[in-house]
């Protein structure tokens, strides 16, 4: 059995995570850690002081965290000091906290960071690298939605989508948002939509004079980032030290 930690057991995410864990017949769910103690599916959630003493105590061989940027760092910091694994699916990072987050992982535990768990998205990012290669001279938008809950914006998964579109398609400007008199450059606009419960939709829109062509991801429910995550626990234990993406875990080259 692969026992699991997982950090931000209360929330969205980690709960999703912690009943599909419970269910699972090779992963045991032996803690949880949030900001308030709790309980989820039997097992006890610790505060976030006393994370440490948890993992001492549990001994997981993976620490799965989908909390906030800020407290992912320290939890990064703590499971390389421990040597857990790790699969972060926390957003919004600043340079200088993937750089940290970085330090604390190289050489001593091997970690999946994911801005998108979900094996469709990772498809979609894929398609979006061949079609950025083909379309370079196609106005390019980009929209996402989220549920009104989001704390970060644009989402993770659309800051990866600029990354391959810069990557493939050449470096350019990006715009967020328009409003007032606009005048189109060679930028990449990029729209912002939060409401109600939306689970996470994406779009990239590539556009010529009399035609449009638009690739575009729609999640239906948590558990397709859940089920990722859990795969990349099961792959993540026993690698070699460093970080590795999804497209490590599911084969998809680049
Ligand atoms: N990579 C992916 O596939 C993917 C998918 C969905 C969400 N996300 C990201 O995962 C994160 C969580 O999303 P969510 O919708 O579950 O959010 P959420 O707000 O529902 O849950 C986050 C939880 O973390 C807890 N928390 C905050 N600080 C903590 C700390 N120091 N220690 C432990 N717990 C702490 C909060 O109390 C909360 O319960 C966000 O950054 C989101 O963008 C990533």
């Amino acid at each position: 059995m692969i026992k699991v930690v997982v950090c931000g057991a209360s929330g969205r995410m980690g709960q999703t995570i912690g009943r599909m864990v419970n269910e699972s017949s090779d992963l045991e769910l032996v803690g949880g850690i949030n900001l308030k103690p709790g309980s989820f599916f039997g097992i006890d959630i610790a505060e976030s002081k006393n994370a440490e003493s948890l993992l001492q105590s549990t001994r997981p061989d993976v620490l799965i965290d989908f909390t906030i940027a800020h407290a992912a760092v320290g939890n990064v910091k703590m499971a390389a000091r421990n040597r857990v694994a790790l699969v972060v699916g926390t957003t919004g990072f600043t340079n200088e906290q993937k750089a940290e987050m970085q330090k604390a992982i190289q050489g001593n535990v091997p970690a999946v960071i994911s801005s998108n768990f979900s094996m469709g998205v990772n498809i979609f990012w894929q398609l979006l690298r061949d079609a950025g290669k083909l379309l370079k001279d196609y106005d390019i938008e980009v929209i996402e939605a989220h549920h009104r809950n989001k704390k970060d914006a644009p989402s993770g998964t659309a800051k990866t989508i600029l990354q391959i579109l810069d990557e493939e398609a050449g470096s350019r400007k990006k715009i967020y948002g328009r409003e007032g008199m606009t005048e189109r450059g060679n930028e990449i606009g990029v729209h912002v939509i939060r409401g109600g419960d939306i689970v996470g939709d994406h779009k990239v829109m590539f556009s010529k004079n009399f035609e449009t062509i638009e690739i575009s991801h729609r999640a239906y429910d948590r558990s397709v980032f859940a089920t990722g995550a859990l795969h990349a626990a099961r792959w993540v234990v026993g690698k070699k030290p460093g970080i590795y993406g999804m497209s490590d875990v599911l084969n998809l080259g680049k």
